[in-house]
């Protein structure tokens, strides 16, 4: 993890992405938190006008306050014109796995509500295949969330519990849990997986994002580099 190149990734995105007069998704994290600093500097400035967002987490939606970014809701503003998010991974198609954050639900929904995703990452994200590094995080109601362990196991993975203490499991901010399913080697087909996750009773929503990027800010010691399909 590098905050340098964090910062590179996020500020770059704004620059390149955001105009006057646009409706923005604000992603969650650590990188997306350079990118929120950034448009409140545009924004004090007068660089940038008119720019409302919508926040996918309670942490989010703090950050923008303290930045002065206005806020809104996509009741209001379907669909949103960029929508800018971090990752936990991302290969050569632009697919994502994404949540370590916690914040998966929301920030599916508000990313499927734009007519663009922007990823922003730094070179450590960038994998051959999805699931080398990082579980897979599946956010499942908590009714009955023991079965979801044997049926990801179905599916190849060893699920674990996220938990926020030692003895208190994680709740996300829709009062659901999240399982992080680890899936040794990586996931060999993310489309059967995300397509089994999908119809699964209890699984509320699942990290993978495929499909649904338009653009990757990958900032490497090298530079930034823009990967598009
Ligand atoms: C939040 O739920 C995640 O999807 C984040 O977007 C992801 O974890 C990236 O976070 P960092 O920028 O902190 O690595």
């Amino acid at each position: 993890m590098d905050t340098n190149l964090k910062q590179q990734a996020a500020e770059e995105a704004v620059t390149r992405f955001v105009r006057d007069r646009m409706t923005l998704g604000l992603g969650t994290g650590s990188t997306v938190y350079f990118a929120l600093r950034k448009l409140g500097e545009e924004l004090a400035a007068g660089r940038l006008k008119q720019i409302a967002g919508v926040p996918t987490s309670v942490d989010t939606e703090r950050q923008a306050a303290t930045f002065g970014i206005p806020l809104t809701n996509l009741r209001d503003h379907i669909p949103l014109d960029v929508t800018i998010d971090g990752a936990d991974e991302v290969d050569d198609d632009l697919n994502l796995i994404k949540g370590l954050g916690g914040a998966l639900l929301r920030e599916k929904l508000v990313a499927a509500s734009s007519q663009k995703l922007v990823i922003i990452v730094d070179e450590s994200k960038h994998v051959t295949r999805l699931g080398s590094h990082v579980p897979l995080p599946v956010e499942v109601a908590q009714f009955a969330w023991q079965v979801q362990v044997p049926f990801l196991k179905s599916l190849g993975a060893h699920a674990q519990l996220r938990m926020s203490t030692a003895t208190e499991p994680y709740v996300t901010d829709n009062g659901n849990f999240i399982l992080d399913a680890r899936f040794p080697g990586g996931i060999p087909d993310v489309r059967r997986v995300a397509e089994a996750l999908a119809h699964r009773p209890g699984v509320v929503e699942h990290g993978l994002f495929l499909g649904m990027a338009h653009a990757v800010v990958l900032a490497t010691v090298g530079g930034v580099q823009i990967m598009t399909i």
